[in-house]
């Protein structure tokens, strides 16, 4: 009798079949009819953040996946499911990522369901793309806008200042006039500046991409951030890795980075405190951004303050341009930040520290796929 379709023959062994499963660039996580793992390949593994036991085959899903009450529940479902979902989307509360799963049954020749398997993939990093696509628009139709109304406002802004200048230079005398007319072209020029920079961040990104060193960037970055805002008793800790790969990307563009996530965390501080910048190498990851099948090393660096934190009801406003707690902020420190990280391919995310404090968290491949336009 020849083999049904599907079935092992002596040419496919059933090492070949558990090598198959074991490296398939999905996580694979199959159980038998009575709850006990029967196969949970590497990808599975990694995704659910759990450490592979060769004592794990066998045991209750329900204790293995424990920490995992979510994907637990799900494939407890699949016995029940009439319908089982085709394609559906689940976030794993315990590490934040997002997966794709397809759960199937496992059926014998003569039909009945003998187990279940889970199929998923990690999404988390095309739920970022996808994230950033859809910021693009958003800038892309907020800068069109700004730079209409920054262009028909910057006209009678220069003509405020020059008549107030002439204004002025009539009344010698009149202290009271000088004084007001000082404080015209004073606020006429800040808002100039904002004007300026609201133009200057809806412009696309165009890298100059160089070798750049990342100790370098931060150095600069200290200094400039200290120029901006006065770092008082703060301390800062730079703990960069000796040998810290130098990445692709623009040392201006970077620099401005750190530069705006030091202001921050100085401002954060108000005078005491302490700031600390630390990096370390991630292993490679593949980047579906690229198509490229290569997997690319990262970088990834931390900026921690002590400071108050961020209260959680706005922690999801604060990269929006515009958005400020600051009487005098513009908004538009992070939103820069971010696009700066974006147009580096990288990723950034932010979290309040058990201890008290922030956290910032930047990603950067060593050497991206950037498109010279952002
Ligand atoms: N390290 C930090 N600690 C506490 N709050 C922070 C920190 N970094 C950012 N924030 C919060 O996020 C908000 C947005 O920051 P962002 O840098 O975009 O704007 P800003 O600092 O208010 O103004 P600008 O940077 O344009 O001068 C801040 O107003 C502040 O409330
Ligand atoms: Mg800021």
């Amino acid at each position: 009798m020849s083999p049904k379709p599907g079935s092992i023959d002596a040419t496919v062994t059933t090492e070949f079949y558990r090598d198959l499963v074991w490296t398939l660039r999905n996580g694979v996580l199959a159980v038998t009819r009575d709850g006990r793992i029967a196969v949970m390949n590497e990808v599975a593994y990694r995704i659910l953040a759990l450490t592979p036991r060769t004592t794990d085959i066998g045991r209750p899903f329900a204790e293995i996946l424990k920490d995992q009450p979510d994907v637990s529940r799900i494939v407890a479902g699949a016995f029940e499911l009439s319908h089982l979902p085709n394609r559906a989307e689940l976030r794993l509360k315990s590490t934040g990522k997002v997966i794709g799963y397809t759960l199937s049954q496992v059926r014998d020749p003569r039909g009945r369901i003998t187990g279940a398997t889970l199929f998923f993939k990690d999404l988390t990093r095309v739920e970022q793309l996808e994230e950033r696509e859809r910021l693009r628009d958003r800038l892309a139709a907020l800068g069109e806008m700004a730079a209409a109304i920054a262009h028909e406002v910057k006209n009678p802004l220069a003509g405020i200042e020059v008549m107030a200048g002439v204004l002025k230079r009539q009344l010698p005398d009149s202290e009271d006039a000088q004084s007001i007319l000082r404080d015209i072209i004073k606020e006429a020029k800040m808002a100039n500046a904002i004007v300026l920079e609201v133009l200057d961040f809806v412009r696309p990104i165009r890298l100059q991409v160089e070798r750049v060193s990342l100790a370098d960037v931060v150095r600069d970055a200290i200094s400039m951030a200290e120029s901006h805002i006065a770092r008082g008793q703060v301390q800062v800790q730079v703990a960069l890795p000796e040998d810290l790969a130098p990445i692709q990307g623009d040392p201006h563009q970077l620099r401005q980075l750190f530069t705006n996530l030091l202001t921050n965390a100085f401002e954060a501080l108000g005078g005491t405190g302490l700031v600390r910048i630390a990096a370390k190498q991630l292993p490679p990851e593949e980047e579906p951004s690229a198509g490229a099948e290569t997997p690319v090393p990262m970088i990834q660096m931390e900026v921690t303050d002590d400071g108050p934190g961020i209260p959680e009801d706005v922690m999801d406003r604060i990269f929006s341009p515009f958005f400020t707690t600051k009487p005098q902020g513009s908004g538009l420190g992070l939103a820069i930040v971010r696009k700066i990280v974006d147009a580096h391919d990288g990723r950034i995310d932010v979290s309040a520290r058990p201890e008290g404090g922030t956290r910032f968290g930047v990603t950067l491949p060593v050497s991206g796929s950037h498109e010279l336009f952002r």
